[in-house]
């Protein structure tokens, strides 16, 4: 989406993964904190989500939204101001049709959702200081054109308040799984690919709930050529801290997020974190691959399900190669690829390791021996590089799921 905003993928945290509607101001406000005494603010993660159950579920006389007085006390305005003065940015959620999912499936009360509403609610979060909208679909009905008619409302409420917002949608909730059937860039900043994510490797899930890291890659990788600056598939929030996976499956996880072109958006209790956790979040080889300019999603080159190279064209002819070991059955692998084989071009290279910062010269051959699920990613530079791939042709297999 042309706004002027998100022309690289936003970075942040986000309440849900951790806290679910168990959230109030205070918390939040810790959070916040801790992005900035962590150094994570300052790596980019500048956007603090405020998910599902924030609401009042009473409209107030006048139609418009309002903040739970008892979780938001000082109010959204507030909270909003707290964040800006820590230069942080302010985001929320909200649902086009009738209920949030707490609404539907967690007992939360109300019925608060913005259609018929969108301007008057656009306006609202725009005088709230809003930075970032998520818009989740969580109501039973509502086919494709319907989602497309209804999220396109709030991307031209929000237009026309004039104050440069995020527009980061889900056609994906619950009941209507949409998203892969079309190119969102024409509605929104970011568009949610599958069901909700879990911290697990594996969930055996095709597109059904909850999906575990390597099931949303295999939906996620077909899509590389939807992604664009200002545009980008988001395969969920980040799962890393959260346990339910090994290191090296943590680090996995964050590599090909990264290597996706995916919203980095943290879904851990930032305020206490192992140095294990610090250490991935915080891997600056891998948020600079993540928010280079050109803003491309890795394209897988060889490979298959099991064992994949992506290669992430970037600015000044690097080019991010992830090798990724996605096997079941628990082995070490070698997978090796080229640099003509991503699209570099010249005879002398440099491959510099993700996660260790080594570099080592090649004249053309990349190989790493990989554990089970586990990824190694190079940035190569050197050579020159064939022009990045063209927006807009699908590989086979991105649609019909
Ligand atoms: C479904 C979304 O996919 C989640 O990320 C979260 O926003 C919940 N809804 C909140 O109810």
């Amino acid at each position: 989406l042309d706004n002027g905003v998100a022309r690289v993928p936003p970075m942040g945290w986000n309440s849900w993964n951790t806290f679910g509607c168990n959230i109030n101001e205070t918390l939040i406000r810790q959070m916040a904190d801790a992005l900035v005494s962590t150094g994570m603010r300052d790596l980019g993660y500048q956007h603090v989500v405020v998910d599902d159950c924030w609401f009042n579920p009473n409209r107030d006389s006048a139609g418009n939204l309002q903040g739970d007085p008892t979780r938001f006390p000082s109010g959204m305005r507030a909270l909003g101001d707290y964040l800006h003065a820590r230069n942080l940015k302010f985001g929320l959620y909200q649902v086009p049709v009738d209920r949030t999912c707490a609404q539907y499936f967690g007992g939360y009360p109300g019925a608060t959702g913005s259609q018929g509403h969108e301007a008057q609610d656009a306006r609202q979060f725009a005088a709230w200081g809003v930075d970032y909208l998520k818009y989740d679909w969580c109501s039973p009905n509502g086919s494709i054109n319907d989602q497309v008619t209804t999220f396109a409302r709030m991307r031209d409420a929000l237009a026309a308040t004039g104050r440069p917002i995020v527009y980061s949608i889900n056609p994906n909730s619950i009941h209507a799984k949409t998203g892969p059937l079309r190119d969102w860039s024409d509605v929104a900043n970011l568009w949610r690919t599958t069901e909700d994510i879990t911290n697990a490797w594996d969930t055996g899930q095709t597109n059904g709930y909850p999906m575990g890291i390597q099931n949303i890659v295999n939906v996620t990788v077909p899509l590389a050529a939807y992604a664009r600056p200002g545009g980008f598939n988001d395969p969920d929030m980040l799962e890393v801290g959260r346990g339910g996976m090994s290191d090296t499956e943590m680090r996995s996880h964050f590599a090909l997020w990264a290597m996706l072109a995916a919203p980095l958006i943290a879904g851990n209790d930032v305020r206490s974190m192992t140095s294990a956790t610090q250490a991935i979040l915080k891997n600056q080889n891998l948020i600079a691959i993540n928010q280079d300019s050109l803003a491309l999603q890795a394209n897988q080159v060889s490979g298959d399900s099991t064992r994949r190279v992506l290669a992430k064209r970037l600015a000044n002819d690097d080019v991010a190669v992830a090798v990724a070991l996605f096997n079941q059955s628990g082995s070490t692998s070698t997978i090796s690829t080229t640099a003509a084989a991503i699209g570099k071009t010249g005879s002398s290279f440099t491959l510099r390791d993700a996660w260790t910062n080594a570099t080592s010269d090649t004249t053309g051959a990349i190989t790493a021996t990989v554990p089970a699920h586990g990824t190694a990613v190079y940035r190569v530079s050197g050579g020159g590089s064939a022009p990045p791939p063209s927006a807009g042709t699908l590989v086979s297999g991105a649609s019909g799921k």
